[in-house]
């Protein structure tokens, strides 16, 4: 079932460490390649020798390898695995996950992962229950790591209550419907545009806008993720690359539109997110334009292409097409405006007006129109869960 499947198991100072043990044996069972990272108090509970044997793979527990000055290095354990699981994941750990911590390997291994995150807390049940330790879970969900929930029953304290770490069976369970069930975009094509353009205006100038590239990003990322072949067309970010089938780095609108344009024919949906500039320079000046040269400042400009309206005028009758608008007044009618005249089959609206929605917030909130006049509302949520709302408008629509 999990055959060929990369896990990495991180390993945390709790009493239900004992049965991590059981956890491997069930991964390597299963078929999957296992590697063990371990925070420093967990080797209290367990020995790296047990999961070591278990996993067939050195444990690892610190940055120095060995006395050599060699390094474990935790951005290529994090790119190398399809899916990492803590379990146990102590409330400590959770913590450190919710704030962004990186006191050992395991957390510097969390944040360089770019693949999905599974925890099985394990804990105390007044630990558990804490307002922080609930927070903390709410936090690190909104991040978009899967919680395996912690089971009722008698405690290593005596006391009885939640915070049990899940039976390995159950985290095997929760495991396999992660990776090993069938997902529902498996064989279709998907472009995502995402980003800003530049559009030069001499060797040192350029037009742009405040598009971070973070929506596109996690929109790409989920419908990978969903199992689709993603093709991501980015203008320059400076956001780390989400885990994509390939990525076409562009500048300019121009480079957009003639990247976008290449794939179209063979894509099944495509994602203009993209924050496309309007208008280049007319001319690009070959040299820097010196403050005497310019005629009082001013600035001829041409439209770009407008890479949605053109791939519109080609959509075939299979093909799903998705855009946004941004607006800052008669949203609704400008949105369903640009959801005709660019031939979408759906449009994501934006609003600035609303409080931490919009460029380079970590939150966005968001309403979906369709061509069938359906309307929907949406809380605000972190960009990673709207790409989630995002993907599964689609997924019911196609
Ligand atoms: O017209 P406006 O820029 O508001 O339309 C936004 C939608 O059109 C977005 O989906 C954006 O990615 C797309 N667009 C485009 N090419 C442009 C301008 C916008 O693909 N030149």
């Amino acid at each position: 079932m999990l055959s060929g499947k990369k896990i990495l198991l991180g390993v945390t100072g709790s009493i239900a460490a004992y049965k991590s043990a059981l956890l491997v044996r069930e991964l390597v069972k299963a078929g999957a390649e296992v590697k063990v990272l371990m925070t420093p108090d967990s080797k209290a509970f367990i020995s790296p020798l047990t999961l070591s044997t278990l996993s067939k793979n050195p444990v690892l527990h610190s940055f120095q390898k060995n006395d050599s000055g060699e390094w474990n290095n935790h951005v290529d354990l994090g790119l190398w695995a399809d899916l990492m699981v803590m379990a146990p994941c102590t409330a400590n750990t959770l913590a450190k996950m919710a704030n962004g911590t990186c006191d050992n390997l395991l957390m510097a291994t969390y944040l360089s992962a770019r693949c999905p995150v599974m925890i099985a807390p394990a804990m105390d049940l007044d630990m558990f229950n804490h307002p922080s330790t609930q927070t903390n879970l709410d936090t690190v969900k909104k991040h978009g790591v899967d919680i395996i929930d912690a089971e009722f029953g008698e405690l290593a304290s005596g006391l009885e209550g939640k915070g049990r770490m899940a039976e390995p069976i159950g985290i095997m369970e929760a495991i396999d419907s992660r990776l090993g069930k069938k997902k529902v975009l498996t064989g279709k094509r998907v472009l995502v545009t995402a980003g800003p353009t530049r559009e030069a205006i001499d060797p040192v100038r350029y037009i742009s806008n405040h598009s971070s590239g973070k929506m596109g990003y996690y929109i790409a990322a989920e419908l990978e993720d969903h199992g689709a072949e993603v093709i991501l067309v980015s203008g320059p970010t400076s956001i780390s690359p989400p885990p994509v089938h390939k990525i076409i780095n562009v500048v300019s609108a121009r480079e957009m539109f003639e990247a976008s344009q290449s794939c179209f024919s063979k894509v099944d949906i495509a994602v203009l997110s993209a924050a496309v500039s309007d208008y280049s320079p007319e001319k690009y000046s070959e040299t820097k334009i010196k403050k005497e040269e310019s005629s009082g400042g001013e600035l001829h400009l041409k439209k770009t292409p407008d890479i949605a309206s053109e791939l519109g005028k080609t959509k075939t009758n299979g093909q799903f097409v998705v855009g946004f608008a941004l607006e800052t007044d008669n949203e609704e009618a400008n949105a369903l405006k640009k959801l005709k005249s660019k031939n979408f089959d759906m449009i994501v609206l934006n609003s600035l007006n609303e409080d931490g929605a919009g460029f380079g917030y970590e939150t966005n909130k968001i309403s979906i129109f369709d061509k069938d006049n359906n309307r929907k509302d949406f809380e605000l949520k972190s960009k990673r869960e709207v790409a989630k709302d995002i993907v599964s408008e689609i997924i019911q629509r196609i």
